[in-house]
């Protein structure tokens, strides 16, 4: 049968999320919950946009690769020999095993661990040994190695960041990336360096629930109150469709040490990626991978915009202050997700109409997306 929003949802629920109201509700807890939904997800929303999924320094150098899941698919993140980075589907031609499980370099060719099949860094069928008998290069009558390549996704790089687009019919990746381009204006990416890379592991929450808690400035002041000091009142959402997010410009002019107080940016594109911006010179950018319902892995990289190497050991700073942080964060996330299987939030719950309205957007969008 196929998955239909309605039939996962259900329509009553579906229509009281989008019942107007002065209040607006929060989407039903099965929109993080149920299995359905998930499947739905990445059938609809994760093939048809352009998805984050890697970073260019671990494709340094020709060979290095990096298997990855988008959308539930495993593909292959690789930089070929002529020093571009391409995209596949990590999944051998011959009986579709998973062609590459771990990161590392390939040498000049990815060689299946099963019946040896070869492929070049380009994707091309190299070998086949005997599949079509007992000589190393017999084929059987008509099999084209030319037809057996890996198969492509498209990819696009911008900076340290490798996007995926499944169906290849989402709009040219420069559309996509412009409203974010717009907001970072006059900051010169660039000359971004890369300290750290943080890996979290496994937060048992929703993605998305990860993304609406990144996106709202309601709760910096509470669940962060150790590790930021930004105020409320200087925050706001950033509310545009193609670039969610908040922002807050701190008004005073005391800073604390070794704690969040910069202006800040908090910015992403739909569905998965999130940059952070602290100015002057640090970017941050998380790398959420959906699992499952409740389940999501979670990288950060951080960055540095300053041109000397690791100023005053600020890599190692940096790297203690967002894991405490992203502690921070996940033990919230995880507490919404938990609460998602209580009957009250079936209801969705509300949203602030000045401070959550970003999160509603990106609500609709998901809807909007698995029409
Ligand atoms: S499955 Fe890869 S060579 Fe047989
Ligand atoms: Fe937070």
């Amino acid at each position: 049968m196929e998955l239909s929003l309605q039939s996962v949802i259900g329509a009553r629920a579906l229509g009281e999320f989008e019942a107007p109201a002065p209040v607006a509700r929060g989407l039903p807890a099965a929109a993080y919950t149920s299995e359905a939904f998930f499947a739905l997800e990445n059938e609809r929303i994760f093939p048809a946009s352009w998805v984050f999924a890697g970073f260019v320094h671990e494709l340094a150098r020709p060979g290095d690769a990096v298997p990855v899941t988008v959308a539930g698919r495993p593909l292959l993140l690789l930089r070929d020999a002529a020093g571009g980075i391409r995209a596949f589907h990590n999944v051998c031609r011959h009986r579709c095993l998973k062609l590459v499980d771990r990161p590392g370099n390939l040498g000049r060719a990815i060689r299946c661990p099963y019946h040896a099949w070869t492929y070049g860094l380009d994707g091309g069928l190299r070998a086949a040994p005997y599949f079509g008998g007992r000589e190393p290069r017999a084929v059987p009558a008509g099999f084209d190695r030319a037809q057996h390549g890996l198969v492509p996704v498209r990819s696009a790089a911008w900076h340290d960041w490798v996007f995926v687009n499944l169906d290849g019919a989402a709009p040219p990746f420069e559309e996509f990336a412009a409203p974010l381009r717009k907001r970072l204006e006059g900051l010169d990416l660039s000359r971004m360096q890369h300290l750290a890379t943080i890996d979290f592991g496994e937060v048992a929450a929703n993605w998305k629930l990860l993304m609406e808690n990144f996106i709202e400035p309601y709760h910096v002041q509470f669940v962060h109150s150790r590790t930021t000091d930004q105020p409320l009142a200087d925050h706001y959402t950033v509310n545009e469709a193609g670039c969610l997010g908040c922002a807050v410009d701190v008004s005073r002019e005391a800073r604390k040490p070794d704690v969040l107080s910069e202006d800040s940016r908090f910015l992403t594109l739909f569905p998965n990626f999130v940059l952070g911006l602290y100015l002057p010179d640090q970017v941050g950018v998380h790398l959420d991978t959906p699992l499952a319902p409740g389940r999501t892995l979670q990288r950060r990289a951080i960055y540095s915009l300053d041109p000397a190497p690791d100023p005053n050991g600020r890599a190692k700073r940096l790297a203690v202050l967002w894991r405490e942080v992203h502690r921070e964060d996940h033990a919230i996330c995880e507490r919404l997700q938990q609460g998602r299987a209580s009957d009250v939030a079936a209801g969705g719950g509300i949203l602030s109409p000045v401070w959550e309205d970003s999160v509603r957007t990106f609500q609709n969008l998901v809807i909007e997306r698995l029409r």
